[in-house]
């Protein structure tokens, strides 16, 4: 241990050492009374004055205030160790970046990294030194509003595009806080906040692999999440905390518990009292307790009565020092709070330009008979409610504002130089179910040759608390493309939301669509330059889009069953793993996006059709693009263990990689298969691969591939 830390906890009373270990809302240190507060920060029991001696505090309001709120603090402090200061900076700071879901789909890390990074450099100069990124919960039930702040539904994707978030974060200046451990994308029918039932292969397999990859990445928080997983809350979850996290992964930075998560045990039903819940997080090493006082209130008591261990505490408070001492705060106590410095890069040039170039590179085509892309020439109307709507910023939008950002209408304006016509046509709310506007809006854009008529889900209608039964377009929206396309005008759909929704009703009306998610500040220009094809779209699904939403959840990595639907078709379906009234298939599957050229991928060769232990394979394939442009396409690596103790997935993603070809140019994509990457927990609970026969699948999405065989010998 560092010597300074270890003397500054030798000189602790166990009351300042509780406050050290708890984390409350800027407004609380600040305010005088306990009015102020009241109200701000409902249902807090953090009014005392002595609950406001903290070790960090969440959401304040940039650098004058970070500034303002350190020196308040430390002026009436007896301790005088600074406040570290932490926000959810999820994607974006002022400058907005697609929501976390968007930039899985460009399934490119180097650009997660570089927003992660600009955001990084953004929130530092405005006084923030930890975020609360990133999220790699798994999710495969849209109705959930959270899998907008994920990458979607695969373990690896996540796993890969969360390491990345943790390198940018660094890059550009802050620390950050991998979150929310763990399994929390699993709430049961897509209700926010809902119970988890998650056997521990599953677990093992799919939901904690992320978050253990960011740990090795380096994140330098872990955040405990809300759920009830397996019957307990996850912060009285030992094997979860302790042997998982600790034991086995080796993590040693702070371990913080989301917002009041540590209290609610006793709503969950787990523990009785207050002073349960503080002893219960920190004997199971929740290091740091957000916006709920038990430590405060509990710790020395329960120290007091030998139900708490002093070094347990001292355990947790020389990791939160540490951190500190990593954001620099014991030799500046505002880190690099700066507020020129802070004026002068957000929104600069270079970082809206990022900004335009990744919501550009996560959009998804996901249908074009040839309309797109659009030329300057043609007659083009806009219409629909999400047209000229400026918030496209998305949940966490942090300090973005909708009036800097750009719209549809602003950008197609721009590319043009000239005005376009523009009729909302209906509300954009979910609720909404005035339709008497649509007449109007229909009469508007008659007579124009295409109509981008763009519709979707309100920006505040995905992230927290934001989950949703119906996922259909709400019914005026999906009137007004029907209208618009009955009307003569052919139909380009531009698809706002933070999750997949369903499409199709609208989808016959359509002649391309175009899913935009919540593309952040940038979204009309980066949606222009796609529409004039100055971008090609390369953005392919990370998550599955149902055809309905009794299909939720959905995911690729499905298995089999013992009586499968082959081919999928609402014919013969007696007695077969189907439904009577839709497909099994989603709409549009994982990994699939169109772009504007054509692709041929040969089938795929093995240069070792035979491996053994610890051997490898080369996978490769030609491709080729056949197609009148040059373009960039994503092959993406399946396989399929055909027979094993534990039954395998139809599909599994282990690979992926980028190609661009000019128009007619062709090359050979090589991926390196190895005998790693066939393990799984095998039936003895082992880590290991099983000899046996594989598929190995190439492809453009994961309904696409063609596949060949691998032999795995023992
Ligand atoms: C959310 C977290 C977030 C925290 C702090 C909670 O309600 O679940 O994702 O980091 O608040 O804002």
């Amino acid at each position: 241990m560092d010597k300074a830390i270890k003397k500054c906890i030798e000189e602790m009373s166990l009351e300042d050492k509780a406050r050290q270990l708890s984390q409350v809302n800027a407004v609380i240190v600040r305010a005088e009374t306990k009015a102020e507060i009241t109200g701000k920060d409902e249902g807090m029991d953090l009014c005392e004055a002595d609950t406001r001696e903290v070790g960090s505090v969440l959401n304040f309001n940039g650098a004058a205030d970070a500034i303002a709120v350190q020196d308040e603090y430390l002026s009436k402090s007896e301790g005088k160790i600074p406040l570290i200061f932490m926000q959810d900076v999820v994607h974006g700071f002022r400058t907005v970046f697609p929501v976390p879901l968007a930039l899985g789909c460009s399934f490119d890390p180097s650009l997660a990294e570089a927003c992660a990074e600009v955001s990084a450099v953004e929130a530092k100069y405005n006084g923030v030194q930890v975020t609360f990124s990133p999220m790699v919960d798994l999710v495969r039930d849209p109705r959930w509003g959270r899998v907008m702040e994920s990458t979607g539904e695969d373990a690896y994707l996540n796993g890969e595009m969360g390491k990345a978030f943790v390198r940018g974060y660094h890059k550009g200046g802050i620390l950050c806080c991998v979150k929310h451990f763990a399994a929390y994308g699993a709430a049961e029918a897509g209700k926010e906040y809902n119970t988890t039932d998650v056997s521990e292969r599953n677990l093992k397999e799919y939901y904690l692999p992320a978050y253990r990859a960011c740990v090795e990445e380096g994140a330098d928080m872990v955040m405990s999440s809300f759920n009830l997983l397996n019957g307990v809350p996850v912060n009285g979850h030992k094997d979860l905390l302790v042997d998982t996290l600790r034991k086995e992964w080796g993590f040693d930075g702070v371990l913080i518990s989301d917002y009041a998560a540590v209290k609610e045990m006793i709503r969950h039903g787990y523990l009785e009292t207050l002073k349960e819940c503080a002893e219960t997080a920190i004997n199971n090493q929740v290091d740091m307790e957000m916006m709920s006082s038990s430590y405060i209130h509990y710790l020395p008591e329960l120290v007091g009565e030998g139900r708490v261990k002093e070094g347990r505490i001292d355990e947790s408070l020389r990791r939160v020092l540490e951190l500190k001492q990593k954001a620099g705060l014991f030799e500046n106590k505002y880190g690099e709070t700066d507020a020129k410095r802070a004026e002068e890069v957000c929104l600069c040039p270079e970082h809206r330009a990022l900004a335009r170039r990744a919501a550009a590179r996560t959009c998804v085509l996901l249908k074009n008979n040839g309309v797109l892309p659009l030329s300057a020439e043609q007659n083009i109307a806009l219409a629909g409610p999400y047209a000229a709507e400026k918030n496209i910023l998305g949940g966490w939008a942090c300090w973005g504002r909708p009036e800097e950002a750009v719209s549809v209408y602003d950008g197609v304006r721009a590319a043009l130089g000239r005005e376009v016509v523009c009729a909302a046509g209906c509300g954009g709310k979910l609720l909404d179910k005035d339709e008497s506007g649509i007449p109007a809006a229909v009469a508007a854009v008659k007579g124009c040759a295409v109509a981008v008529v763009c519709v979707g889900e309100p920006s505040e209608c995905s992230g927290e608390a934001t989950s949703r039964a119906d996922l259909r377009i709400p019914a005026p929206q999906a009137s007004l493309v029907r209208a618009v396309s009955e009307a003569g005008c052919k139909v380009v759909a531009v698809v706002f939301g933070g999750r997949p929704q369903v499409l199709t009703e609208i989808e016959p009306y359509c002649d391309a669509i175009l899913y935009a998610w919540q593309p952040g500040t940038e979204g009309g220009n980066a949606v222009a330059d796609l529409l004039f094809g100055r971008e090609e779209p390369v953005g392919r699904l990370a998550m599955s889009f149902p055809r309905a939403t009794g299909q939720c959840p959905i995911y690729y990595n499905c298995f089999n069953t013992g009586r499968p639907r082959v081919p999928d078709s609402i014919e013969n379906v007696s007695f077969i793993s189907s439904y009577r009234d839709t497909l099994n298939a989603p709409l549009y599957p994982f990994g699939y996006g169109l772009g504007y050229t054509e692709w041929e991928l040969s089938a795929p060769r093995l240069s070792s059709p035979v491996i053994g232990q610890g051997g490898k394979t080369k996978v490769s394939a030609k491709l080729k693009n056949t197609g009148s442009r040059a373009g960039e396409t994503l092959v993406q690596l399946y396989i399929r263990d055909r027979f094993a103790s534990v039954v395998r997935p139809v599909r599994e993603l282990k690979a992926f990689r980028r190609a661009s070809l000019p128009a007619g140019g062709e090359t050979e994509v090589c991926f390196e298969l190895t005998e790693e990457m066939l393990r799984f927990y095998t039936a003895s609970g082992k880590y290991e691969s099983e000899a046996g026969r594989f598929d190995v699948m190439l492809g453009f999405s994961s309904e696409n591939v063609q596949t060949c065989e691998l032999i795995l010998e023992k």
